[in-house]
Parts: structure tokens; C-alpha cells; sequence
């Protein structure tokens, strides 16, 4: 049975950001800054706004900053309320008081499946959400929440689509099957980075899931996929014949802020929703570009 509310999210974020290295080879691409936050901190937003109370962090040896990053630095904090920064004071600590934090470590790399497989004892028999830090939204209701109607309505684990050009459908996991909905997609098949032939349609999964513990026990038995890695994709292929899976179109922008231009625009979109920085982004933008 796959009812019950979504309390919980898992966060994978044990991958090595081979994407932006050198700039990743210390610090965790997730603490990477879009304008003046983490990524990570788009994603546990996110997390919060859904309704979620628990975030589980998959990490890995190397990226214990992220957690730090959540540990609450009494020192800071009065440095900064005694110059009078009380705003910045609380938005330290913001996030770890509005949401439960916790983290376990995937000691062996060996794909997302196995990231998200990490987390089964936290999760425990109640259905819950993944959140792609590579992945960031911007939409007026929050993507998962999004994606949580959709799960509440049709009692159907749910994972999020976008429709890309053809030609970039190989670097996603893709989805085919039949609308029952304007924005919603009975999916009957889903494969992880087709190549075009193989792909059944253009539909994208982007890096939002509301899944069932069913996908664990499926998990735990399932072979290397694309890559010699475990693939969540793979995983929900066997969903299907399980409970169904549907796809969702959800309403928002969306960026890749593990691809280098989809970060550097995500930065763009974000800083130009900032009062204090938009006039003078504005600006140079448009002299960048009348000089380029
Ligand atoms: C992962 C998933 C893929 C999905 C993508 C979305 O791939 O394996 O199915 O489409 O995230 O961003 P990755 O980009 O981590 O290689």
C-alpha cells in the first residue's frame, strides 16, 4: 500500500562533482554559492516549503562541510549580533531549527540507486521524496510539493519531467507512456540516458521523486545498470510493474547547477530577484552584452 503522508526527504549528495572541477575538488559542489547561498540551502528550502520536516543528507569521506554547514557556530553568531547583523545572525541558523537534519554516509560510490538505497533505515516503511541538489527550481508552489499532490491524488509514486530537445535526452533519465492529465504521464516505460533511438519519447526526469518504500526492497537486489552504477532509474522500471509511476510536468523554471552554464544562470536568475543586487546586474549585463 503506498498511502501516508510525505514527512521525509532524501538528499543525495555523495557525488564527486567531477563536473566542476578544480573548483569542486575541496569544497562539496552542494556549498557552491548561487548569489549568497549554498545550493544545498535551495534544496532544504524546498524541503521545508513541501512540508517535509526531516531531511536525510547521503554524503561521503571528504564532504564533511556540508554538515558543518548545517551546525549551528554559537561564536559566529555572537560576533555578528554584537556588529548589530542580527538578520545574518538568524539566517545562520535558519534552516537546522525549521527542519531535522540528518546525514548517513554512502561508503561506496556506486550510483544514485545506491545513494538513495543508503537511506532505508532512516526512511522506514512511509513514503517519501528525493531532491537532486543538481537540480534547483524556481516555481511559485514548490516543485515537490508539486509532486506531492500529484502522489496524495493518485496514490501513485510520482517523479518529475521536462521536455528537452532531442538531442540532449541522453543525459537524463526518460520517460514514455500516456497522458491522463494535461501536465501528467502514466509512465509504461523509463530508461536511464537513452541513446535518441532508443529513447521512447523527449520527456526528461529532472531531479524531483515522491517514491515508495517498494523501491528499497527493489533496490536491494538490483544489478548494475548504464555506467557499472546502481540506477534509481533502473529501480523505478520495476516500479512500475509494482504500483505504476507517474510522471509530472511540474510548473517552474528549472537549472542545472551541476553544468557549468546552468549555474552561471541560475546565479543570473537568482541575483536578478535580489532587490539590493538587480539594478546593477541589469546594467552590466547589458554592457556585457553590447561589448560581446
Ligand atoms: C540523474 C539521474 C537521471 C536524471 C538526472 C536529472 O543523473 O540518474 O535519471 O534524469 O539525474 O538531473 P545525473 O545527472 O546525476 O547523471
Amino acid at each position: 500500500m503506498v498511502s501516508g503522508k510525505v514527512k521525509k526527504a532524501v538528499i543525495p549528495a555523495a557525488g564527486l562533482g567531477t563536473r566542476f572541477l578544480p573548483a569542486t575538488k575541496s569544497v562539496p559542489k552542494e556549498l557552491l554559492p548561487i548569489v549568497d547561498r549554498p545550493t544545498i540551502e535551495h534544496i532544504v528550502d524546498e524541503v521545508h516549503q513541501s512540508g517535509i520536516e526531516t531531511a536525510i543528507i547521503i554524503s561521503r569521506r571528504g564532504k564533511s562541510a556540508i554538515l558543518d554547514h548545517f551546525e549551528r557556530d554559537v561564536d559566529l553568531e555572537n560576533k555578528l549580533k554584537k556588529e548589530g547583523k542580527f538578520e545574518l545572525a538568524r539566517r545562520l541558523n535558519e534552516q537546522s531549527e525549521l527542519i531535522t537534519i540528518v546525514s548517513v554516509r554512502q561508503s561506496v560510490p556506486l550510483g544514485l540507486g545506491q545513494a538513495v538505497y543508503t537511506a532505508r533505515s532512516l526512511v522506514g516503511d512511509e513514503p517519501f521524496a528525493v531532491l537532486l541538489g543538481d537540480d534547483i527550481f524556481d516555481s511559485s508552489l514548490p516543485a515537490t510539493l508539486q509532486l506531492i499532490q500529484v502522489f496524495e491524488k493518485f496514490q501513485k509514486p510520482v517523479v518529475a519531467l521536462m521536455t528537452v530537445e532531442s538531442s540532449d535526452i541522453s543525459k537524463f533519465g526518460c520517460a514514455g507512456g500516456e497522458f491522463i492529465e494535461e501536465n501528467i504521464l502514466e509512465i509504461n516505460s523509463i530508461i536511464e540516458k537513452p541513446s535518441v533511438e532508443e529513447a521512447p519519447s523527449n520527456f526528461a526526469v529532472v531531479g524531483r521523486y515522491v517514491l515508495t518504500p517498494t523501491v528499497f526492497e527493489i533496490l536491494k537486489d538490483l544489478p548494475p545498470g548504464k555506467g557499472g552504477e546502481i540506477q534509481l532509474t533502473d529501480a523505478l522500471a520495476k516500479l512500475i510493474e509494482q504500483e505504476g509511476l507517474l510522471g509530472y510536468f511540474v510548473d517552474g523554471y528549472r537549472f542545472d547547477a551541476g553544468d557549468q552554464l546552468g549555474f552561471l544562470m541560475a546565479n543570473i536568475h537568482f541575483g536578478l530577484k535580489n532587490e539590493k543586487l538587480k539594478d546593477r546586474l541589469i546594467a552590466f549585463l547589458k554592457d556585457e552584452i553590447k561589448s560581446s
